[in-house]
């Protein structure tokens, strides 16, 4: 057992060795980036256990190249970086952090949504610039969120949970699930409708579903213009659920009232048209980035690493792997 070992692809808020505790070792890559695949695939030669980040792609051939895994441990709830049929082929324990990230999130969503609607970012950049002559009664008139309609674009439990705070702004609650993405506009009664409906009746739209074959590109062209016009969108999901240029091409024609995003098409890219305009808010990708659900992220990694190199089954498994040592 003395010879097994993890490897984590980047620094952790935490000491792994807290969690992991003795007889497995534990490495960490030591650059602040995502080492590229050769230098990854060097260090992490021989190891049994790999703790990726959402920024690592696994696939078929990064697996052959380390054929000692038993187990990648994603530290995040989004699976889209792993290739699951090729670790189910290679019989490799995939495991994500479900759960523990969900108010984290779904607070950063809500955060995002004020800013866009309160155009937080012009109201700082107004101060910080020494524009502010004091109290105007025209100055940067927002939206207010009671009774306006917030539409949750998948209702996973951030999804769920980012519900509820909208009910607690006194919002109209819509939302669609990936089953009915395809229901027709107007039917069924309840706040369940299909993605068409959603998109032409909210007035913020915001997105919560895995990024997946049916989500990449969910929200192209056309489905912006079926949006309400001057409506938000706000993405703390994937970036590549919303075709980045459409996006754009939808706020410089006016139609959208702006966009708050946390996440990008081809992260950590930004559309270069998006990052001059004022209706826009942009975050780098920090919906679980509190110390509490970073904490709680990389305990459950950790976790589930070590318990499949000591033989046991992990506690959030996506793929299940060989059992035992
Ligand atoms: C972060 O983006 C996650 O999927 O946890």
């Amino acid at each position: 057992m003395a010879d097994l070992r993890i490897f984590v692809t980047r620094q952790l808020s935490i000491d792994p060795r807290e969690v992991v505790g003795p007889g497995i070792a534990v490495e960490v890559f030591p650059g602040p980036q995502a080492p590229p695949r050769e230098l990854l695939v060097a260090h992490a030669r021989g190891a049994h256990a790999l703790v990726t980040m959402p920024s690592d792609p696994v696939d078929g051939p990064l697996l052959d190249a380390l054929p000692s895994l038993r187990i990648v441990a994603n530290h995040a709830v989004g699976l889209d970086n792993i290739d699951l049929q090729a670790a189910l082929d290679r019989r490799v324990w995939v495991t994500h952090t479900p759960d523990v990230l969900t108010d984290a999130t779904a607070e950063l969503t809500f955060a995002l949504i004020l800013a866009a609607a309160r155009r937080l970012r012009e109201g700082e950049a107004l101060v910080r610039q020494g524009r502010f002559a004091g109290w105007a009664p025209t100055m940067l008139l927002g939206r207010g969120l009671r009774g306006r309609t917030l539409g949750v674009l998948g209702l996973g439990r951030i999804g769920q949970a980012v519900a509820r705070l909208g009910a607690a702004f006194g919002m109209d609650i819509l939302y669609t699930r990936q089953r009915s993405f395809r229901r027709a506009d107007g039917e069924g009664e309840g706040p369940e409708v299909g993605l068409g409906e959603l998109l032409r009746r909210s007035d913020v739209v915001t997105i919560h579903c895995a990024l997946g074959p049916t989500t990449r590109g969910l929200l192209g062209a056309e489905e912006l213009a079926r949006m309400k016009r001057g409506a938000l969108l706000v993405n703390t999901a994937r970036g590549a659920v919303v075709d980045e240029g459409a996006l754009v091409a939808a706020l410089e024609r006016g139609h959208l009232g702006g966009a708050a995003l946390d996440v990008y098409e081809r992260e950590p890219e930004v559309h270069p048209g998006l990052l001059g305009r004022d209706d826009v808010v942009l975050l780098p990708h920090l919906g679980s980035a509190t110390e509490e659900a970073r904490r709680c992220m990389a305990e459950l990694a950790l976790g589930d690493a070590a318990r499949v190199l000591r033989g046991q089954p992990p506690l959030h498994p996506v793929v299940q792997g060989r059992q035992g040592v």
